[in-house]
């Protein structure tokens, strides 16, 4: 059967367009290298008119009525929900998801956007009065309102092309801003694909545009362009770190990298420890920001958790995104070299093959390498693919500074069955979140989600996605006293 080849446009005024040069970029499936479709390469004259045309359009967006805006995103999530199958088989070819995932992100996605319009729906203002400070009076009160920023940048990553681009659309529109939707290329169809179901709606012209192109040509005009209000990103720290210093005085929303550390003390229950460790590290290859990416183990059952890890990845199914593989090709060879690279680099400085080190192009098999220490760089670095480091360790104090180490601070599990020994690490772990006795992973959707450090700046998950995209705006009343 052929596959149907998805020649996407990008999204203006209302209309599905094609790039002015006719120049467009080829998008290949990362497991049969076939063709999946293509996406505009545009200029930055029409970077620039998308952008002025949703900044145009912001207040009369923001004008509606809440209930008005949360009628086209409930509408967008039906929409998405009924393009289920065809839209998960695209993102199974683009970024090489199993299809059981690839459903699973799109009904997720859906979830999500009905339960942000519904927070929305729920939220309410503040006001305050001034006699609670000393000195102030009573007569004067604030009116505390919670207004859109404006227009904001969304730039999705290439391992959730659907759901990280949604979960900041939605933020963001039902806020009352408009957006320029700037999806990662790898992705960038499924990305299309998704506004396709908004733009089923009658949602006004111009509230969300979507772009398509090459970062290198368009990356600049997109993130320092001096209409945007607001920035929000999820993707590599080095582009995060670079969008940082070229934004300009905005609000920014950084979600990046991440090398999400496993500690098992020696009282863990190694049985669970281990099943979520490998279900952490290990789906989806390991292309996932909270993957776990190390294991600190104490040094009394550090020889029966590498054995219980050991027989787990034998477990893992090694194939095609099509035969609902666990490890599946990566996104590309560039980051199979890398991932391969790590591996080699600590088998020259004396780690120890436990299993794995096969590859076949950019299929990886799940590698475990025990005895890994701080000289080698799979230790820091963060691989992106299915690579587990164990490092062995004397004492909780080493966990804990080792832990805290790393340039990254997203998230990290601790697994013990003393609860105080959980909560006094938790304490002094430099991360945005620690599971105790749970694998590091995003959900559910309305927790609160962050890293600090190289993994990250503001916060996510339902509440503060939305609050992210809002301002206080103060009216202050001065009673006439009479
Ligand atoms: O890759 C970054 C994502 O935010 C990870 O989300 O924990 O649901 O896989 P997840």
């Amino acid at each position: 059967m052929t596959e149907k080849l998805y020649k996407m446009k990008y999204y203006v005024d209302g209309t599905w367009r094609r790039a002015l040069s006719e120049k467009s970029i080829p998008i290949y499936s990362p497991y049969d290298h076939t063709p999946v479709g293509t996406v505009p390469s545009l200029t930055n004259d029409e970077i620039n008119d998308a952008v002025n045309k949703a900044k145009e359009q912001q207040p009369g967006w923001e004008a509606l009525s809440l209930q008005e805006r949360a009628s086209y995103l409930l509408e967008w999530a039906d929409n998405l929900q009924g393009m289920e199958e065809e839209l998960a088989q695209l993102i199974m070819r683009e970024v090489g998801k199993s299809l059981k995932d690839a459903k699973s992100e799109v009904n997720r996605t859906v979830d999500l956007i009905k339960y942000t319009v519904q927070h929305a729906l729920h939220m309410y203002n503040v006001s305050m009065n001034g006699d609670s400070f000393p000195g102030g009076k009573k007569s004067k009160m604030a009116y505390i309102n919670r207004v859109p920023l404006g227009l904001i940048l969304t730039i999705s990553p290439f391992n959730y092309p659907v759901n990280l681009s949604a979960s900041k659309i939605s933020a963001a529109l039902i806020t009352g801003n408009t957006v320029i939707f700037k999806p990662a290329t790898q992705g960038a169809l499924s990305g299309l694909k998704m506004m396709e179901a908004l733009h089923q709606t009658s949602i006004p012209n111009n509230v969300c545009n979507a772009v398509t192109g090459k970062g290198s040509e368009i990356g600049d005009t997109l993130v320092k362009h001096p209409l945007l209000d607001g920035i929000s990103f999820t993707g590599g720290t080095k582009t995060g770190k670079k969008i940082s210093l070229d934004s300009k005085m905005i609000p920014l929303t950084l979600e990046m990298g991440g090398k999400d550390a496993a500690i098992v003390l020696e009282d863990a229950a190694l049985e669970l420890a281990a099943s979520e460790i490998i279900s952490g590290a290990f789906s989806y290859s390991g292309q996932r920001c909270t993957a776990i990416k190390r294991v600190i183990v104490q040094e009394e059952v550090a020889d029966e958790l590498v054995a219980l890890l050991h027989e787990k990845v034998k477990g893992l199914k090694v194939g095609l995104p099509t035969e609902d593989a666990t490890i599946v090709p990566l996104i590309n060879n560039k980051s199979a070299d890398y991932v391969q690279h790590l591996i080699d680099d600590a088998l020259t400085k004396g780690a120890d093959l436990v299993t794995g080190n096969e590859r076949k192009g950019s299929l990886l098999h799940p590698t475990l390498l025990d005895h890994v220490n701080e000289e080698m760089e799979v230790a820091w670095e963060e691989p992106f693919g299915p690579v587990l480091p164990v490092i062995r360790v004397s004492t909780e104090e080493e966990a804990v500074s080792l832990t805290n180490q790393s340039e990254y601070g997203l998230q990290a599990s601790v697994f013990t069955e003393d609860i105080d020994a959980a909560f006094l690490i938790a304490n002094q772990l430099h991360v945005g979140t620690v599971q105790i006795n749970g694998k590091t992973e995003r959900g559910p959707d309305h927790f609160p989600f962050l890293g600090i450090k190289s993994s990250g700046l503001g916060s996510q998950g339902v509440h503060n996605s939305i609050d992210s995209m809002l301002r206080d705006k103060l009216t202050v009343l001065n009673l006439k006293s009479k």
